[in-house]
């Protein structure tokens, strides 16, 4: 297990940017999952800085979502697509048929799962996946004690995800379930990166990094991974014991 930490939120982007852009340049016809929510912003903001100095190509990758809140679509602020179209595919110039995203105003959700996993199988699998932690440890959607693990699955959301989402939209919404790629279908990919950055997140990542491994702290999962990096800001990591 591989963890790295960084002294400020700039400097956490900049090296999970270098990360992506390492793996990119290597395998330019790959799958790529990255996670929306706050963490990743800046290191969408560096890929895009770098693609514009020339250091690297975002056109030639396929994408893959990685979660969505069920009953909110790309209009709604706070959605999963809304995020990562504003944030990344549009800034950066991708071709929409490079990306498939959640749709989670699909009539029939569960076909949308199917669609998904045929899209991720299609392209080999994920090669790279960027991923951040929710506060209970959360991984997309992949929630404490979660049965489903493999392929795409809808679940009803964790107290603590349906409490921290008013920061995505502003207010309260009345989001009660979400749909996600399944924590073993990420645990295939290549590459993970995992990300966290805050002291609010210092709890939950010691228990992540030096916690039992275990469902209830789905985070925790990935460090059975072969390729995984923790990349973790000085706050995130304020409660870690292990010697970095
Ligand atoms: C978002 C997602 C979530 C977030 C996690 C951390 O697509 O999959 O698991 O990565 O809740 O959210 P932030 O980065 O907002 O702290």
């Amino acid at each position: 297990m591989n963890i790295i930490t960084a002294s400020n939120y700039n400097t956490l982007s900049q090296i999970a940017a270098q990360k992506a852009a390492d793996y990119i340049r290597g395998n330019p016809n790959s799958l790529v999952c990255f996670a929306a929510g706050d963490t990743p912003l800046g290191m969408f903001k560096e890929l895009i800085a770098m693609q514009n100095r020339g250091e690297i190509d975002l056109s030639s990758i396929w994408y893959v979502g990685l979660d969505e809140w069920v009953g909110l679509g790309s209009n709604d602020v706070g959605s999963c697509v809304k995020v990562m179209t504003d944030n990344f595919y549009e800034p950066a110039g991708i071709s929409k048929e490079r990306i498939r995203l959640f749709d989670g105003l699909a009539l029939d959700i569960n076909r949308e799962c199917r669609e998904m996993e045929n899209w991720i199988v299609f392209h080999g699998g994920i090669g790279l996946t960027l991923l951040g932690v929710g506060m209970n440890g959360h991984i997309g959607f992949n929630e404490p004690g979660t049965p489903e693990q493999e392929g795409c699955f809808t679940v009803e959301l964790d107290n603590t995800t349906k409490i921290v989402s008013a920061k995505y939209f502003g207010k309260e919404l009345p989001v009660s379930m979400g749909v996600t790629i399944g924590w073993k279908t990420l645990m295939k990919a290549d590459r993970v990166v995992i990300m966290a950055c805050g002291e609010k997140k210092a709890s939950i990542m010691e228990a992540v990094i030096e916690g039992e491994v275990s469902l209830e702290i789905p985070g925790s999962l990935f460090r059975q991974h072969p390729n995984v990096v923790f990349l973790l800001d000085d706050g995130a990591a304020t409660r870690l014991s292990v010697e970095l």
